[in-house]
């Protein structure tokens, strides 16, 4: 990864310049072209043998070899010209994720692009653009779980806040056998709740079988940026440090309850978006969601970073460690998490910021019950019906749109919206400001949530559950944005 500046630009003029030279522009034109600052991207997905900690190697499906892929860092405004390289036995394809990028350089295979075939190439180009932390993977089959992911980091031109140092937290969970999570369900090391019945129930209830879904693998692995607890380099922090932490669930199945022992959390920014700055002793954090946080340094020690276990107080399992510099004691400090502050939508406050949903009335509401997996079966519906039969979403420029979840089923459901940010109702209850995000995580068991976004960004995009398996067992539609 490289950064070009405008000199470097006209060798690429060749490539990325041409339409614009070509035409006869206005010399103001070329000059504002050429002050453009572009990054050079280089994906390389490819098959890699890797080792995340655990003493046994296994083949990944990887960027440039790496574990998670590379962190890819730009500012806000540069150009991103990223290229693609497929060394893959199949086709494959990179989504932006959160980003609105133009529709055709969503990377969604067969609605906005071709997937690439092996051996194949694509350049992605867009403008890095609002700033925030995103996360960028593959959007084809069951790849995400093979490992095609990796951070983006778009800085702001101005940074409103301070801090000391600076970390990205990849959370990721592995099933450690050749070919990841996809494998180890074929090899039948599903969770348990999850029978064999599946497919003869998808049948007995009629629905179509546009697809043989795969159900979720066991996994035996979970860390933080490709590495176990006790292979990963630790945190560092110095006493008196404010520490940014962009917290990143790149899992396709897992739910985090994310804690570092000794220290509360500031969430700053949900899904890259800032919000007014809100403390929780522990983050839930759902498929593909991201929250900054600031950590202030202030408790010396060495600390588990740790996922609590659902309801069982501070029991869990660690992920990595934050260590204090001087510390020389092997020996972990005591959580001494004594009440149970969590995150929660409806208590966050949004600010004035450059990404907007213009507000006004709302056009259109649609409601979606959200539901499948019953006795085990790999099918997930939105009113009752799987992808790619499930409806259609029609919605013309700039209308305000209101989605309306209900969740029939007993699992959490993190359904992302492509192309936009939107805005979450229930929360900015003082300030009047409501929270924007990409991805909302609805609660199972009759649980509901809503949304509000301005169709601003033309095309047709994709909507679906951040749960892998529940994506690829239906839960999906399509979103036309006409203009
Ligand atoms: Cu993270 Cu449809 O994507
Ligand atoms: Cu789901």
């Amino acid at each position: 990864m490289r950064k070009l500046k405008r000199r470097d630009f006209l060798k690429y003029a060749g490539i990325g310049g041409v339409l614009l030279l070509s035409k006869a522009t206005p010399l103001g034109l070329i000059e504002r072209a050429f002050s453009e600052d572009v990054r050079e991207i280089k994906l390389n997905a490819s098959i890699t043998t890797v080792n995340v900690g655990t003493g046994k190697s296994f083949k990944a499906w990887t960027y440039n070899g790496q574990l998670p892929g590379p962190e890819i860092r730009v500012k806000e405004g540069e150009k991103i010209r990223a290229v693609l390289k497929n060394y893959l036995p199949e086709g494959t394809t990179i989504h932006w994720h959160g980003l609105p990028v133009p529709n055709k350089m969503d990377g969604v295979p067969h609605i906005t692009q071709s997937p690439v075939q092996p051996g194949q190439s694509f350049l992605y180009e867009f403008k890095a653009t609002p700033p925030g932390t995103y996360i960028y993977h593959t959007h084809f089959s069951y790849q995400l779980d093979q490992g095609l992911y990796g951070p983006l980091i778009i800085e702001p031109k101005k940074e409103e806040r301070s801090y000391d140092r600076e970390y990205t937290l990849m959370l990721e969970g592995w099933a450690t056998v050749d070919g990841g999570g996809p494998e180890a369900s074929r090899m039948g090391r599903i969770s348990p709740g999850m029978g064999m019945m599946g497919g003869m129930m998808g049948m007995m209830r009629g629905q179509p079988r546009p697809r043989d879904p795969l159900r979720e693998p066991l996994y035996d692995a979970y860390g933080i940026n490709g590495k176990v607890f006790g292979a990963s380099a630790s945190f560092k922090v110095r006493k008196g440090d404010k520490v940014r932490l962009r917290i990143i669930n790149a899992s396709s199945s897992t739910i985090y309850t994310f804690r570092v022992a000794g220290h509360p959390l500031t969430i700053t920014h949900t899904d890259g978006r800032p919000i007014v700055p809100f403390e929780v002793d522990v983050l839930r954090i759902g498929q593909s969601e991201r929250y900054d946080v600031e950590l202030y340094a202030n408790n010396p020690g060495r600390w588990h970073i740790y996922n609590l276990r659902d309801g069982s107080g501070v029991s869990g399992w660690p992920l990595g460690t934050l260590l204090y510099e001087g510390v020389e004691s092997k020996i972990y400090n005591n959580d001494n998490l004594n009440r149970l502050r969590l995150n929660d939508y409806n208590l966050l406050e949004g600010v004035e910021e450059v990404y907007s949903n213009p507000v006004g009335r709302v056009d259109k509401i649609f409601r979606m019950t959200l539901s499948g997996g019953m006795m085990g079966s790999p099918y997930w519906t939105i009113n009752g019906k799987v992808y790619p039969n499930t409806d259609n979403i029609d919605i013309q420029e700039n209308e305000r749109i209101r989605f309306e979840y209900f969740n029939m089923s007993m699992m959490p459901h993190p359904m992302h919206l492509h192309g936009h940010f939107f805005d979450v109702v229930g929360s900015g209850r003082s300030t009047g400001i409501r929270i924007k995000k990409d991805t909302l995580l609805i609660p199972p068991h009759m649980g509901s949530g809503a949304i509000e976004f301005v169709a601003s960004n033309p095309g047709t995009w994709f909507h679906h559950c951040h749960n892998l398996y529940h994506m690829e067992g239906g839960m999906a539609n399509l979103i036309k944005i006409i203009f």
